[in-house]
């Protein structure tokens, strides 16, 4: 992949992109996971020019979450992913939105209170899910206080906590969907300050070395003088380079398979319409040093 230019601000609608059919049908776990080894090796050289080489992976079944121990899903607005997550990520998931608990009655259940708690005390009933947050700031991760609320399924509402004293076992995937803000230089900063916080975390032992951050990020395909560039508003290299964090894997959308488990993709614009929304997911470890 070329080096790919941050623009900043709204992105456009997306193109979609051909799901690639490999053609080989099933495979049997043991050959899938060999595979799955060899394409990690592939993805793990920490230099920045490898970020820029980072190959697609052939098809989207490779994103698979059999490794992982514990979930934490930042930025999850309405929940629906968390819900179509849960259905098939057995082990603890905490879900977390940025939104205070009053921004997300308002938001998403018309500031009827009687139908937000139902909604989440139904979230909060499913067995994996051990943690329904909300008003949690990824741009805080590596304070030493971060505040947070903590739905109480016993009183039915959110309570004041601190993040990281509630956390009981180490995060070992972190997912954030779609990052954007409406404030302050918007994704691009958004992502640059989670890969910021999330390496401070590391580094002090919150994080294991090992953990793995997943995103899922819009592109589209821009004319520039006859060549079709693929583009990004993120900047998500540049900042994962940044703070020493080395890509994994990226694989071609898989929103069909969620959205049929149920994700509605929520935008940070209350009317925003999308279109034909397609998202690569990506994958990345810490390096092993910051000089990486
Ligand atoms: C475009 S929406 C995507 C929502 C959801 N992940 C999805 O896929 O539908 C962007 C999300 O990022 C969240 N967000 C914005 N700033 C954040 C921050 N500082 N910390 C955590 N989440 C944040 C927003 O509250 C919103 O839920």
């Amino acid at each position: 992949m070329s080096s790919s230019p941050c623009v900043g601000g709204e992105i456009e609608p997306s193109k979609t992109q051909p799901a690639i059919d490999t053609g080989e049908g099933e495979v049997g776990s043991a050959a899938k996971t060999a595979e799955m080894t060899q394409k990690r090796e592939r993805f793990s050289e920490p230099d920045l020019d490898t970020v820029k080489r980072i190959k697609v992976a052939d098809d989207a079944d490779h994103v698979d979450y059999d490794e992982f121990r514990n979930a934490l899903l930042l930025g999850e607005a309405d929940f629906t992913f968390t819900r179509a997550f849960a259905t098939m990520f057995d082990r603890p998931i905490t879900a977390s939105e940025y939104g205070s608990a009053a921004d997300l009655c308002s938001r998403y259940h018309e500031d009827d209170e009687v139908k937000f708690t139902s909604s989440m005390a139904s979230l909060a009933a499913i067995p994996n899910v051990s943690n329904v947050l909300a008003s949690l700031n990824c741009r805080i991760l590596g304070q030493d206080v971060v505040p947070c609320q903590r739905f109480n399924s016993v009183s039915s509402k959110f309570q004041d906590c601190s993040f990281w004293p509630d956390v009981s076992d180490k995060f070992s995937l972190i997912i954030f969907n779609f990052p954007h803000t409406d404030q302050n230089g918007k994704a691009s900063r958004l992502v640059r300050a989670l890969f910021k916080q999330l390496r401070i975390c590391v580094d002090d032992g919150r994080l294991p070395s090992d953990f793995t951050l997943e995103m899922r990020l819009r592109e589209f395909n821009e004319r520039e003088g006859g060549w079709t560039k693929h583009r990004a508003a993120y900047c998500h290299e540049e900042a994962a380079a940044e703070s020493s964090f080395t890509p994994v894997g990226k694989y071609p959308d898989d929103l069909r398979r969620w959205q049929e488990l149920g994700y509605e993709h929520t935008m940070t614009k209350r009317d925003a319409k999308i279109r034909g929304l397609t998202g690569s997911v990506w994958r990345w470890r810490p390096s092993n040093n910051k000089e990486g």
